[in-house]
């Protein structure tokens, strides 16, 4: 699975790698979206197939359930499991606190619901997701297609009243069309360059009608296990 891997992929696969390891006979286990958590599902196939290792997961995206249906991964949906032993997502961004910025693929919403059902929540990365503040990576927010040009306004008032630098926002599109979630709603990405206060900031987006959930994970993730090219692994 690891011959000739470019180092950001031997980074990714390191760090998913020893994620798994956290994963236990019995446990309920949250299997995030991206392509570093891909690395953690293809991982968590081999244990099954190779070790008998005997867990559920729940996915947080449709191609993170058909990936793991692929590579042998039992899969129940989150009403089935309730509650979560641990969850391992990538992310876009972490700072020193283990907030995120989360949503570059697009499933903020369910990789939120299914990491706050969960124990534990562990991020895997490679390094260049290390920041000192949060918000270089535009902040991805979800928000309904109702009114979404209104939502839009709201979200750019909100942001000039609270002073956040940067300011301007954009509709994610796929093509020439608005990019759409798996639940069916559109996707503002914020371009903030940095978020002072990213508690506020995600506690005043989501009072906003029109907005399903933001993109900053406070206080959820517990372990960042951080991958580098030449195989080594940091756990925070
Ligand atoms: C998807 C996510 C991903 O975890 C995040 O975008 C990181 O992806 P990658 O591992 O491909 O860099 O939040 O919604």
């Amino acid at each position: 699975m690891t011959a000739d891997l470019s180092p950001i992929d031997r980074a990714k696969f390191v760090a998913a790698k020893r994620a798994v390891e956290y994963v236990e006979d019995g446990m309920r286990v949250g299997l995030g979206t991206g392509s570093t958590a891909a690395w953690m599902v293809k991982c968590l196939g081999e244990l099954v197939r190779d070790e008998g290792l005997k867990f559920t997961g729940v996915a947080t995206s449709k191609r993170t359930a058909e990936l793991a249906q692929q590579v042998g991964v039992p899969i129940v949906t989150l009403d089935e499991a309730r509650w979560l032993d641990l969850t391992i997502d990538g992310a876009d961004e972490y700072d020193h606190n283990l907030h995120l910025i989360k949503g570059g693929g697009g499933a903020l919403l369910q990789e939120k619901i299914v990491a706050t059902a969960s124990d534990q929540m562990i991020v895997i990365a490679d390094i260049s997701k290390q920041v000192e503040a949060l918000g270089a990576f535009p902040l991805p927010v979800e928000i309904l297609k109702f009114g979404w040009q209104t939502t839009k306004a709201l979200v750019e008032e909100t942001l000039v009243s609270l002073d956040v630098l940067g300011q301007t926002t954009s509709l994610r599109m796929n093509r020439d069309e608005p990019y759409i979630t798996d639940e069916g709603n559109y996707i503002l990405d914020l371009h903030l360059r940095r978020i002072g206060n990213p508690r506020q900031l995600s506690l005043v987006l989501n009072q906003i009608p029109g907005v399903v959930e933001n993109g900053l994970f406070i206080d959820i993730c517990d372990i960042v296990i951080i991958g580098n090219g030449d195989g080594s692994v940091e756990v925070r």
